[in-house]
């Protein structure tokens, strides 16, 4: 064979490799719990423009808030034979079996936002996520400062069994624990989500009357809920009952802006970039730390005005 045809077929033979290589498109398995606020909003979206950002195949899959349907999804995406999966866990517990078949198939599982109990840490690659204990701490060092040690509170709490519900719970406690005036009167579960959030207080304001000094809502969804439910029953939100929440979404900022909630604790929905620089690690081999935390912070309502303009989600 001639030289020049030599060097051509080489070229060609490497040209050929290399697009194949660069054809083999990474697939993604998501399972989300679904859209019960606007924070899980801007996860779903964070994770999704990530995915198209960086060319790789999401395979998204919302499980309506139910975990059936999200082991359901990890089992397709195993059979379908995916190169990794992120999961957002909507409760703490049950997850072992399925994740054990992950573990079988290979494929590195990444959590967002949620945590899981189990009795095998490598069952996942690592969690992505903030400390709910922490953002439950400082809502109640919060309120403890605003209210001089002195409250009677309701508390609206996530899904029950989910981690943040358990941990902003706990959190909460301990901030509040210096200050025996300060007494949880009663506490009900509002799923997360703002109608569920109204109706709770609605319920609250019927039997406490106006004996209700402070609201803890595990997020702003259920606070936004909160002051409506407080509004119709012709009192101030903000004012005459003070109310305290966490994520920190931008109708939170409104709503302090308007004086009507009097502070947030900033919990990140931001997780996409993090979550697929993990599963590039997971897959070159790496072993990653156990948690990735977020650093969030607290934004009373004095700071809303200044703040809201840098906001994302
Ligand atoms: O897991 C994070 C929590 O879930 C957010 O605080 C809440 O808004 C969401 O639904």
């Amino acid at each position: 064979m001639q030289r020049g045809t030599l060097i051509r077929s080489a070229f060609a033979l490497v040209l050929s490799c290399s697009t194949a290589l660069m054809a083999k498109e990474r697939v993604v398995g998501f399972t989300q719990i679904g859209a019960e606020s606007a924070w899980r909003t801007a996860e779903t979206e964070s994770i999704k423009s990530t995915a198209k950002e960086l060319g790789v195949n999401l395979k998204f899959s919302d499980a309506q808030g139910k975990q059936e349907n999200q082991i359901k999804a990890l089992r397709s995406f195993i059979a379908q034979k995916v190169d990794a999966i992120i999961l957002a866990p909507v409760v703490e517990t049950g997850w072992e079996p399925v994740l054990r078949e992950a573990k079988k198939a290979k494929i590195p599982v990444v959590l967002v936002d949620r945590g899981v109990k189990v009795s095998d840490e490598s069952l996942y690659a690592t969690l992505i996520s903030s400390d709910f204990v922490y953002e439950g701490r400082e809502a109640g060092k919060w309120l403890a400062k605003r209210t001089n040690g002195k409250a009677r509170i309701v508390e609206l709490q996530g899904t029950p069994g989910a981690a943040p519900a358990i941990d902003r719970k706990k959190g909460f406690a301990e901030g509040i624990q210096e200050h025996p005036d300060m007494k949880i009167v009663k506490s009900q579960t509002g799923n997360f989500n703002r109608a569920d959030g109204k109706q709770v207080m609605e319920a609250f304001l019927k039997s406490e009357g106006k004996n209700i000094d402070a609201v803890f809502a595990h997020n702003d969804d259920m606070a936004l809920g909160a002051i409506q439910a407080i509004e119709e029953a012709g009192l101030k939100p903000g004012k005459d009952i003070l109310i305290v929440s966490i994520d920190g979404v931008k109708s939170a900022f409104e709503a302090m802006m308007a004086g009507k909630l009097n502070s947030t604790v900033e919990c990140s929905p931001l997780l996409g970039p993090k979550a697929f620089a993990a599963i590039d690690r997971a897959l070159k081999g790496e072993t990653l730390e156990k948690w990735i935390k977020q650093e969030d912070r607290v934004f009373p309502q004095e700071l809303a005005a200044a703040e809201i303009s840098s906001r994302k989600y």
